[in-house]
């Protein structure tokens, strides 16, 4: 067997991760303990939460160091199994992180059903986090109804896209708001949203004017600040915001002044934070529905792949600067 290649950290970014943040390494392939199954990944997530972990990591308040293995969700094969639960062929998702191979307690293991004709990639997106978390903010959180005007925030991204492909569905009028013509020409055109508006143009505001003549209902939150502010003016009576990220405010330590925060009080709007480890028990509900939509066609498959770990940090920093669509993932066989 191949010895085991892993992409490590080498330091905590203080500001803007490169790739100089992380080192290539080979390891010897890891054994099982009792309890533990060895898993070969094949498809490897990359998130923005992970910029937040390096950070949090700096400040000791995540256990990562360096030299670890950087962390994140995997989709992979059992090789080997000293847990009786899992046999060598099962496909499980879990935390195998940037490496080919895990040895992992079966307790954080998952097996998921390979899909008739899909690529296992589909376990990592619409069939995993970033389709909860969509359906969470969608269904569970605005309770969005036919007719509703949504607007979506990084309607490009990876819950982004789906959220505004679900609320199409579901009948809402969808606009997107994405980064620069290429990406709003994609969401309108590949995503079916009724509109998208590019947040970087100098007349964002009046754009967003335009696409909402109605005003919103309903906001599916990923960036916060000024592309937040935008939007909570054109808020109808009693909207709903689902704040599901905060993007915008990530990178920078500085505060950011809402110009139109007395929309709050003023159109009794509810604004709700929701994180999907929260929710446990709505997953499963959650689940259910996306395979039914995933089955019937309503997603497309939107995703930007990375071939080859050894460029797993080139992909996660051109992730973090806007480049790709979708659900941003590095194939490893
Ligand atoms: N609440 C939860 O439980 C939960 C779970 C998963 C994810 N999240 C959050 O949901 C959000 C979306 O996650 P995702 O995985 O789907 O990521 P994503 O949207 O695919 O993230 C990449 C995109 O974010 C946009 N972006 C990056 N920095 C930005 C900024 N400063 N301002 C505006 N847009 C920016 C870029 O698109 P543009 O080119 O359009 O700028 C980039 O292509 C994130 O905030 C994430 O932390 C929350």
């Amino acid at each position: 067997m191949n010895a085991n290649l892993q992409v490590c950290v080498r330091r905590f970014p203080r500001d803007v991760v490169g790739v100089d943040d992380f080192e290539l390494r080979e390891a010897a392939m890891p054994e099982p303990a009792e309890g533990e199954v060895l898993v070969q990944s094949h498809f490897l997530s990359l998130d923005p939460y992970m910029r937040k972990r390096l950070a949090d990591a700096r400040e000791g308040r995540y256990p990562l160091s360096t030299g670890d293995v950087m962390m994140g969700r995997t989709v992979g094969s059992v090789i080997a199994s000293r847990d009786p639960a899992f046999k060598t062929g099962d496909v499980v998702l879990g935390w195998g992180g940037w490496q080919r191979y895990a040895a992992e307690p079966g307790q954080n293991l998952q097996k998921v059903e390979p899909l008739e004709g899909g690529s296992l990639s589909a376990h990592l997106g619409v069939l995993g986090r970033p389709g909860i978390t969509a359906w969470l903010g969608i269904v569970s959180v605005a309770q969005l109804r036919e007719g509703d005007c949504l607007v979506v925030s990084s309607a490009a991204g990876a819950v982004g896209s789906l959220a505004a492909q679900m609320a199409r569905h579901l009948g809402a009028r969808v606009v997107g708001i994405a980064g620069g013509d290429a990406k709003c020409d994609a969401v309108t055109r590949q995503l079916g949203a009724h509109a998208c508006v590019d947040y970087k143009a100098p007349d964002f505001a009046q754009r967003l004017i335009d696409a909402t003549p109605d005003g919103v209902d309903v906001v599916f939150e990923n960036v916060g600040a000024g592309v937040l502010d935008a939007t909570l003016d054109r808020m109808n009576p009693n909207g709903r915001i689902a704040v599901c990220g905060l993007m915008g405010h990530y990178h920078s330590g500085e505060p950011y002044a809402f110009r139109h925060f007395a929309r709050v009080l003023d159109r009794a709007l509810k604004v709700t934070g929701f994180r999907i480890d929260d929710n446990i028990p709505l997953h499963g509900r959650a689940l259910r529905d996306l395979r039914a939509w995933f089955d019937a066609g309503v997603f497309r498959p939107w995703e930007t792949v990375t071939h080859g770990l050894e460029h797993a940090p080139d992909a996660f920093v051109s992730m973090l600067q806007g480049r790709g669509q979708g659900k941003t993932l590095v194939q490893l066989t």
